[in-house]
């Protein structure tokens, strides 16, 4: 494979610790058993490992029951277990107008269906003031849902102050922090979160196909599992077991992918999530720095490094974006997004609909001299010249 440089994190994280591939691997080839299905000693391995990864997100989120750490294929798998599973015709949900359609997209499914719901409104930087969600709630709002960072401007939203309104007024509140987990410190008691959805692939570091949703246990109590089936526990019934985290987990596990997470959040536990932010926020702010002396295009979101996570959109304000990603590519072997990024509701906020952007987003493995590359390549781009 010819040498690229990957800033395509937010999409999905890559290189992957080397320990993932060789978990996944181990795993292959040496165990192959399912978690709760048997007794002999792999399928015990495979239990074990299932529920050291449930602890370990347990450490990295600030939570304190392993059991009520449900493993999903991603973070889709998740919001869609929380928005199918607990809204009902009538009831009242809030976003921000900032989310991927991985929210929206079941939300508006389930409109048709009767739920509404109003979207906070983020003004052009893409930062929704926690205030202005007060004149949205109602008597029947149940849920307020909200992305911890857009994936399209990384602008970070203020979670722990959306918790303290949900928590004083007893609506659920959920976050999706498919942008933050693994980025930036995610605290679950802190921001008196009812729910939280990740995906193990992105910033988390480990393989596709497998994520997690906390749950708290007062929304467990209410939520309608979306999958029923098999789960090797309670075999004489044909009810859905009631206790955790066998309600939420029906059929075969994703195994190579919790191994290959277990030893993803290994490796991030050992760097430490204040290393791996201080180390994106360096790269973010020389990024930042560098575009802005660069005439011909335009960086929506917020203005500070610090306000946002990993994840920079630039508009070739003068050129076609996706010539430019595809040069960028073709010229300089730099791996970006273009496009909406699955979220065009952010896009209409930010003012980049619908031409979209480029989206450089970063990870633990970037380094200064990716980001000096990818600055000479738009810099190169953006003056027309060939
Ligand atoms: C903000 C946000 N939410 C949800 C998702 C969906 O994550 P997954 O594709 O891993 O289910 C993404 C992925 O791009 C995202 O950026």
């Amino acid at each position: 494979m010819k040498k690229t440089i990957w800033l395509d994190n937010a999409a999905t994280s890559f290189p992957k610790p080397d320990a993932v591939a060789a978990a996944v691997e181990n795993y292959i080839r040496h165990i192959g058993a399912t978690m709760g299905r048997s007794s002999y000693e792999a399928a015990q391995d495979a239990g074990l490992t299932a529920y050291t990864l449930r602890e370990s997100f347990c450490r990295l989120f600030r939570f304190d029951r392993p059991d009520h750490v449900i493993l999903t294929a991603g973070a889709t798998m998740g919001l869609n277990m929380i928005l199918q599973g607990l809204l009902k015709p009538g009831d009242h949900c809030i976003v921000t107008s900032m989310e991927h359609n991985a929210v929206m997209r079941p939300l508006t499914q389930l409109q048709k269906q009767g739920v509404t719901f109003d979207r906070i409104p983020c003004g052009t930087c893409g930062i929704p003031d926690p205030a202005d969600i007060l004149p949205l709630i109602r008597p029947e709002t149940r849920l307020v849902l909200v992305t911890h960072a857009s994936n399209v401007s990384g602008g970070i939203i203020d979670i722990e102050a959306i918790g303290r309104i949900c928590a004083a007024r007893g609506i659920f509140f959920a976050v999706d922090a498919a942008q933050t987990a693994g980025h930036l410190p995610v605290d679950f008691a802190g921001a008196q979160l009812s729910a939280l959805c990740v995906p193990g692939h992105k910033g988390l570091l480990g393989p596709q196909g497998i994520g997690a949703l906390l749950l708290a246990p007062e929304l467990a109590a209410v939520l309608t599992p979306l999958i029923t089936g098999g789960t090797g526990s309670a075999s004489d019934s044909e009810d859905q077991p009631r206790f955790m985290p066998d309600r939420f987990e029906s059929g075969t596990a994703n195994m190579p992918g919790i191994y290959g997470l277990s030893a993803a959040l290994t490796f991030l536990e050992d760097k430490g999530i204040a290393a791996v932010r201080s180390h994106e926020l360096a790269l973010t702010e020389q990024f930042l720095t560098g575009l802005s002396d660069i005439p011909g295009i335009r960086v929506p979101g917020p203005a500070g490094a610090m306000d946002r996570a990993g994840v920079v959109s630039v508009d070739f304000t003068e050129r076609d974006n996706a010539e430019c990603a595809y040069r960028l590519e073709k010229e300089f072997g730099i791996l970006t997004r273009c496009g909406l990024h699955c979220a065009p509701a952010a896009h209409r906020t930010l003012g980049t609909f619908p031409q979209g952007t480029v989206r450089f987003s970063f990870s633990f493995f970037n380094t200064p001299g990716e980001i000096d590359a990818a600055l000479h390549a738009i810099r190169h781009i953006s003056s027309g010249e060939r």
